[in-house]
């Protein structure tokens, strides 16, 4: 979709125009022929409540095909981002091509007009790629979105410094977290992951025998059931000073979690291919970094593997061996996912020596019993990063709660025949899997993101989102390296 900002214009195409009650439109609505909007507004009952929409078919003496009147009194301050989703997403499949919206004289911000654009944009998003018979009423119609406002160029300069890489970025884990997990595996997945450096970034990848050197075999036990190798792809953006310390930025890449030989039950499974989420918010973040310049060091890592039962695949009660030396008796094979992260998390803290690490993962079930869909739990060793996390969660819309941490909580991974065990019994789930990845982290600042309720949805309440994979993260990270290290 075409995004462009306009001063103030009469549509063509569609128009919608917000109003909080029956009498008062936005000043978008002085483009229109007042008498004929009034007796649509007469005879609909149109009052302006949240949610009430007015169809006025080809105003008189306009070039648009309709004005759509919008409702928007819900006693809550207006949300131009929110607001310009739910416009697209009524006219998406409409067969509008093109859509003014007007917020003229409402007294937005420059960054709230450009915020209307992504709100659109991110209301546009959808995964068609292995549609072959879409009818021609289920194909989206709406190839250009104009946002009339007050300061058109200063919304088009926040938009294409800031929002239009955090839109890219966030369809693009979106994409990843939707391809099906026979096309999307460890290698296509690094290769997809190498032709970012035609945005500036440099991208490493560390294959399995790189991996068995540095002896990763926590990781690399996770992989040993399929067919497919297990890859680390690494991301490198340099936007800061030569010799400032690295952000490190680290996603849980399962293409598929069967479980493993502790095999998930069926119903349900297939979900298990947006297992990779977390590095998902990482490659989208980092893309978003890299088209926005951002002036910080930062680097992505993901562990990309797929867990499969097989012959060759690990048991419950291995004893594998971390790259930190640390050895962990694997009681469930379905915990792969910080078996995965704590070697990626050891690689990147001893090889980068970073200021602060965050991981994301679709870590634990746990979290959905805990938060729902609703906010990403954020763990943390430090209180200056997770009120940073917190405070660009807020900014960026993207809900985190910070849950607790503690020695007790720790103990209950106390294995009596390896330093620690892969699971924590029946209670506190979503904790004890951070206590675990907090064993691999030593002293450096880290935050660990549990997105497993967030990265995907079974349905959508947000105009902004579909019906599944979210994106969740990649505006989160982006926003908090903007406000807490770009200066
Ligand atoms: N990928 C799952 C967690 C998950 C569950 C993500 C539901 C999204 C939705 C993870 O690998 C897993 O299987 N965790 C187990 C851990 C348990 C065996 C300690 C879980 O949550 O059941
Ligand atoms: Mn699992
Ligand atoms: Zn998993």
């Amino acid at each position: 979709m075409k995004i462009s900002f306009v001063s103030s214009a009469q549509a063509s195409g569609a128009a919608v125009i917000f109003s909080n009650d029956k009498a008062n439109l936005t000043a978008g609505g002085a483009h229109y022929d007042g008498d004929v909007i009034a007796a649509a507004i007469r005879a609909a009952k149109f009052t302006g409540k949240s949610r009430q929409t007015l169809s006025v078919y080809a105003p008189k003496g306009t070039n648009t095909t309709r004005a759509l009147l919008m409702g928007i009194a819900d006693g809550k301050k207006f949300d131009p981002e929110t607001s310009t989703a739910n416009a697209v997403k009524t006219l998406l499949l409409s067969g509008e091509t093109k859509l003014t919206v007007h917020l003229e004289g409402m007294g937005i911000s420059p960054d709230d007009q450009a915020r209307a654009a992504l709100g659109g944009r991110l209301a546009a998003y959808r995964f068609d790629n292995y549609r072959t018979k879409l009818k021609d009423d289920q194909k989206p119609t709406l190839k250009s979105l104009k946002i009339a406002c007050d300061s058109p160029a200063k919304a088009k300069a926040a938009y294409d410094a800031f929002y239009g890489p955090v839109g890219d970025g966030t369809y693009t884990a979106r994409d990843l977290v939707s391809e099906p997990p026979n096309m999307l595996h460890p290698k296509t997945y690094s290769a997809r992951i190498k032709k970012m450096t035609d945005m500036g970034l440099k991208v490493d990848v560390l294959g399995e025998k790189k991996m068995k050197t540095l002896g990763m075999h926590a990781l690399l036990g996770v992989g040993l059931g399929s067919a497919h190798e297990s890859q680390v792809a690494i991301m490198h953006w340099e936007g800061g000073k030569k010799d400032d310390k690295p952000i490190c930025l680290i996603g849980k890449g399962v293409t598929f979690d069967s479980g493993g030989i502790s095999l998930k039950p069926g119903a349900g499974m297939w979900d298990m291919k947006g297992d990779m989420g977390g590095s998902a918010a990482v490659v989208g973040a980092m893309e978003a970094l890299a088209k926005r310049k951002a002036k910080a060091n930062v680097i992505g890592l993901v562990g990309l593997v797929e867990n499969m039962p097989d012959a060759l695949a690990q048991r419950p009660g291995d004893i594998v061996t971390s790259m930190s030396g640390q050895t962990i008796e694997v009681q469930n094979t379905d915990a792969e996912g910080r078996l995965v992260l704590c070697d990626v998390l050891h690689y990147a803290r001893t090889k980068y020596d970073p200021r602060v690490m965050v991981d994301l993962a679709t870590l634990t079930g746990a979290i959905l019993v805990s938060l729902g869909h609703e906010h990403g739990g954020l763990f943390s060793n430090s209180d200056e990063v997770a009120d940073g996390l917190l405070g660009a969660s807020v900014a960026s819309t993207e809900k985190l709660w910070r849950m607790p941490m503690s020695k007790a909580y720790d103990k209950l991974l106390d294995s009596n025949c390896a330093d620690m065990k892969n699971i924590g019994g029946r209670l506190a789930g979503s904790i004890t899997a951070a206590q675990f990845l907090q064993r691999f982290v030593g002293d450096t600042p880290w935050a660990h993101l549990d997105i497993a309720g967030t990265a995907w949805k079974g349905t959508s309440t947000d105009p902004r989102e579909p019906a599944w994979a979210t994106g969740f993260g990649v505006r989160l990270l982006n926003q908090w390296v903007k406000d807490k290290f770009e200066g």
